[in-house]
């Protein structure tokens, strides 16, 4: 069996010393766990730019469709700000987003104990926390027609119309079935069928993709605004929720702060199931390129780092292997190693991007 394919894409400003450290932590679990990838890195956003006229070269592309995972750094910064709209470096992300087909959107939020403090929420309510959003990403009213301002009468009206068919609520309610399972075995959905059609059919898909084949994991429905008082009240009576793309987008921002730092957060967007059974998937950190802090080794490399622990256990069914990478960021932030952006009180020498990186492979080892 040959191993598993890994394409990285660092891009630009931090992108790319962010990803040097997960590089060495890619390497460790080859020479140290025996779990060896096929690593080939290229280009995206400015730095393909630059090198081709184009933020996502069509080799890269077709790359992208074919490996295992991609885990992407940042793109973007302002050299490229005056680009035409179709060269922009984040053209490149949309891309691989579209053609890959990367209809579910994976964010965690979860809570290191160390960084309880850092919440704007009480420390007992998210000390522990461990839950994801499955946001749909490509449908929904971001995307349903009609749509556009319109004259009527003497007036005009805006519309946007929320749309979604039964065989994309099926599929990312598998998706959400499926990372339950490799999970806390719980899923809560979340619509409005109170008062949304689209809410109602939402409701039933879900439920029948359950009945049918995940009769295993527990499901529960929640109606969406409801569900964002639950989140801040006690955001850790969920696992996995699964939601549309407008209540999602909300949502998950909103969950992501229950827990601090930019710095920290990964993200998963996943299609469907590829012809070896892993699902197409583009991991990436949820923050940016950075460019006020960019080639200062400032950045933190965490959210990086836990976008490859993501990978690990939603693309190669190593949740042991991910579960250890987590417990090794878990510790170093216990033993109060800080990058700039996680410190919270002035007199505390923070650690560079490199030394962060270097002190999660000590404590790997
Ligand atoms: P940003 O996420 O790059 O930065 C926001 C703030 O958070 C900055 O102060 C930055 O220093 C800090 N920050 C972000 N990541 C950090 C890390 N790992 N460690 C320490 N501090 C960190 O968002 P911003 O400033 O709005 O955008 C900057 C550029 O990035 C723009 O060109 C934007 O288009 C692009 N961008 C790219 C994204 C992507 O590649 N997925 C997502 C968001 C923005
Ligand atoms: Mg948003």
């Amino acid at each position: 069996m040959s191993n598993p394919s890994l394409l990285i894409l660092p891009g630009d400003g931090i992108g790319p010393e962010v990803m040097a450290e997960v590089r060495k932590i890619i390497d460790w679990f080859g020479a140290k766990r025996g779990l060896a990838f096929d690593v080939e890195e290229d280009l995206v956003g400015g730095a393909a730019y630059d090198r081709h006229g184009t933020p996502l070269a069509d080799e890269t592309m077709a790359r992208a469709q074919e490996v295992d995972a991609v885990l992407l750094g940042a793109v973007g910064g302002p050299k490229y700000d005056d680009l035409d709209f179709s060269v922009k470096p984040e053209r490149g992300l949309l891309r691989l987003r579209k053609e890959m087909d990367l209809f579910a959107n994976l964010r965690p939020a979860v809570c290191f104990d160390a960084l309880a403090d850092f919440s704007s929420l009480k420390r007992e309510v998210v000390a522990g926390l461990d839950i994801i959003i499955v946001r749909e990403l490509t449908s929904g009213i971001y995307f349903g027609e009609p749509r556009g301002i319109f004259e009527e009468g003497n007036e005009r009206v805006g519309i946007n119309t929320q749309r979604y068919t039964e065989s994309e609520i099926d599929r990312v309610a598998r998706a959400a079935f499926e990372l339950a399972r490799k999970r806390g075995n719980k899923v809560c959905s979340m619509e409005k069928a109170n008062v949304m059609e689209s809410g109602i059919l939402w409701r039933e898909v879900v439920q029948k993709v359950h009945d049918e084949d995940y009769p295993d994991v527990e499901l529960s429905h929640m109606y969406a605004d409801n569900g964002a008082m639950q989140l801040v009240r006690n955001p850790k009576q969920f696992d996995v929720i699964v939601t549309d793309n407008l209540f999602g987008d909300i949502l998950s921002d909103a969950a992501a702060m229950l827990t601090g730092s930019l710095g920290m957060l990964p993200s998963a967007s996943l299609g469907a199931p590829m012809e070896n059974g892993r699902p197409k998937a583009l991991y990436e950190p949820v923050h940016g390129s950075a460019p006020d802090i960019a080639g200062q080794g400032k950045a933190n490399p965490i959210a990086c780092i836990l976008s490859f622990a993501m990978a690990l256990r939603y693309s190669f069914d190593q949740g042991g292997e991910a579960d250890r990478l987590e417990a090794a960021v878990n510790k170093v932030l216990a033993d109060g190693v800080r990058t700039a952006d996680l410190l919270a009180q002035e007199g505390v020498e923070p650690v560079s991007t490199a030394q962060m990186g270097d002190a999660i492979l000590a404590a790997l080892d």
